[in-house]
């Protein structure tokens, strides 16, 4: 018996992502929450015949107390998308520093309030959940849960995770539309470590399932590895103001929570990337530390799952030179995405 609740559900990746998780027989109930619509698309959802009951939730009458009640995994895909022209950038290999910034800085803030408030309802409904985070900017959010969890005492690192999947879905993709057979793609693995935004996002192309064809050169491999760190562009630009990465996000988001869920349910030997907080296990966490050079509270790396949560976090293994550098350029700038989320709630050591 499994109850997934999503908290934005009526949203561009909201609506897709509770029908994917409809459409999984593991889960037998299915919580939508949102500020609009969610009775709506409940019912449209409930007319399909798999196995989960469905029911969908708003603000008022304790809406998010009663939708979170009895939640297994919540995945959180609330808040507000960016917009074109905020985010594109001008030289599409080296974006300047202060374009990557540009980014962030417009929906920040409304985002990081819907997730605080969110986390609240979590931490005093659900505190056993395995919480996802889809809501941007993941580096921060992620943080913010934890930080918004450590004040009600029931912050358990094991059981939160930034959802970076789309990174490693679009590098999948990418790599086998290089290999020319697209039929490579859904076998295709490629570890991307780091964080979820631009230069933060790194892609270990040297460890793809599949190689890139021998001779592949440095100029296509440093377009390649913009192509993956700036997919979400890629998208804004093409729907030109009618959103952005909704659909692929939600086959990402139930992906992630599909490897959760079996994961949670005994299957051994499920790996996927995801940003956690590397307290999850003392042990691992630590080792990457030392392989990073860094102290840092999150990093995303490929997480060995089980019935807790967080295995293991998995080291991040040989890396070229050219890797190395892409991990040490994203240092500094999830350092302070970090802190950015810790100082919103206000628990800033
Ligand atoms: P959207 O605007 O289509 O949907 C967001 C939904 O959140 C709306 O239905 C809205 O009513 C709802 N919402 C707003 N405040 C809420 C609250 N307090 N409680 C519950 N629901 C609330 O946006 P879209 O495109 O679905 O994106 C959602 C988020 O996901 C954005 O933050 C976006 O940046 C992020 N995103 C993350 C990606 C990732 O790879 N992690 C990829 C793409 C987007």
């Amino acid at each position: 018996m499994v109850k997934a609740v999503v908290l934005g559900a009526a949203g561009g990746i909201g609506q897709p992502l509770a029908l994917l998780l409809k459409a999984n027989p593991a889960v037998t109930e299915l919580g939508l929450f949102d500020i609009v619509n969610t009775p709506g698309v409940a019912a449209d959802l409930s007319h399909i015949s798999t196995p989960s009951k469905v029911e969908g939730y708003l603000p008022p009458n304790d809406g998010l107390k009663s939708a979170l009640k009895g939640a297994d995994i919540v995945v959180i895909p609330a808040g507000v998308p960016r917009k074109p022209g905020v985010c594109i950038p001008q030289n599409p290999i080296r974006p300047q520093p202060n374009q990557l910034i540009s980014l962030f800085l417009i929906d920040d803030p409304i985002n990081a309030g819907i997730v605080r408030d969110l986390a609240n309802g979590i931490a005093e409904t659900a505190p056993k959940a395995f919480v996802l985070v889809i809501s941007n900017p993941v580096n921060s959010t992620v943080p913010i849960v934890a930080e918004v969890f450590k004040k009600h005492g029931v912050f358990d690192p094991k059981r939160l995770f930034g959802v970076t999947t789309l990174d490693v879905v679009r590098a999948s993709t990418f790599v086998a539309e290089i290999l020319g057979d697209l039929s490579l793609a859904p076998k295709i693995t490629v570890p991307v470590v780091g964080g979820h935004s631009g230069v933060t996002i790194v892609p270990l192309l040297s460890q793809s399932s599949s190689p890139l064809p021998s001779g592949f050169a440095q100029d296509s491999l440093e377009k390649l590895t913009n192509r993956i760190q700036f997919g979400g562009d890629e998208v804004v630009k093409a729907k030109d103001g009618a959103g952005s990465a909704t659909l692929s996000m939600a086959y990402a988001g139930a992906e992630f929570a599909a490897k959760v869920i079996r994961a949670v349910g005994g299957e051994k030997g499920i790996v996927a990337p995801s940003f956690v907080n590397l307290a999850a296990d003392k042990v691992s966490g630590e080792a990457l530390k030392k392989e990073i050079g860094k102290e840092l509270e999150y990093f995303s790396a490929p997480i060995e799952l089980g019935p807790e949560g967080v295995v293991s976090i998995r080291p991040l293994g040989n890396l070229t030179d050219y890797e190395k550098t892409l991990v040490n350029a994203a240092l500094p700038d999830l350092e302070s995405n970090i802190e950015k989320g810790v100082a919103f709630i206000g628990n800033a050591k």
